[in-house]
């Protein structure tokens, strides 16, 4: 996985499928402390203390047409690759918070990417949940959130590329992100 924001993606389709009512994807950059962060909280079914254990194998998934659940170990290892942290928090009934850190200025930390398309991909898939987005850099701060977005629509539906278009560029413009296709040309 090229990009933190893919790594968002498969984490917060994690809780999607743990029946999210809603997910708040929280993005810090501690320029200070040189730390890039990560969490992802969801209201889903959370994870018992037995299978929490296997969450971090490979080899474990809980779906049946899955041989490996790779999601969870690959966030945790390119964490770790970074002098990051990684840890998950989650208890039954009530939902999981997962947080993975990275030193920012590893070599090998990867680049946000498109974190405007995870979002829109997010939204027009499961229009019913609500998304919280927070990032931080510095002093810099910005929040979306789909139900102050579905306020201001009114009736219009929230997953029409009218309104998901401008949502995702303005996604990418504050936080940094960019669309794989344009980082390729520039080098
Ligand atoms: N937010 C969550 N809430 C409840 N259970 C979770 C959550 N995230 C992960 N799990 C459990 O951990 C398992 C492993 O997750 P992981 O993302 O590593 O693999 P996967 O989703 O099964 O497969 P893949 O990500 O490769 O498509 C899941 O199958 C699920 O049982
Ligand atoms: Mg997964």
């Amino acid at each position: 996985m090229e990009d933190l924001s893919l790594h968002i993606l498969d984490i917060a389709e994690n809780s999607i499928n743990a029946g999210a009512k809603k997910i708040v994807i929280r993005i810090v950059e501690d320029l200070e402390g040189d730390v890039y962060s990560i969490s992802v909280e969801d209201d889903g079914a959370g994870i018992g203390a037995e299978i929490l254990r296997k969450v971090e194998d490979p080899f474990f998934t809980s779906s049946p047409k899955k041989r490996f659940g790779l999601g969870i170990p690959l966030l945790k290892q390119a964490a770790l690759e970074c002098d990051g942290q990684f840890h998950i928090d989650s208890s039954p009934g009530e939902g999981t918070t997962l947080f993975a850190s990275f030193k920012r200025s590893h070599i090998d930390r990867k680049p946000l990417g498109d974190l405007g398309s995870t979002m829109l991909a997010l939204i027009c898939g499961h229009p019913e949940i609500r998304y919280v987005l927070f990032y931080e850099k510095g002093d810099f701060r910005y929040g979306f959130d789909t139900d102050a977005l579905k306020e201001s629509l009114g009736d219009v539906p929230v997953n029409l590329p009218q309104v998901l278009v401008p949502v995702r560029d303005s996604i990418n413009e504050s936080t940094g992100g960019r669309a794989l296709s344009l980082r390729k040309t520039d080098g």
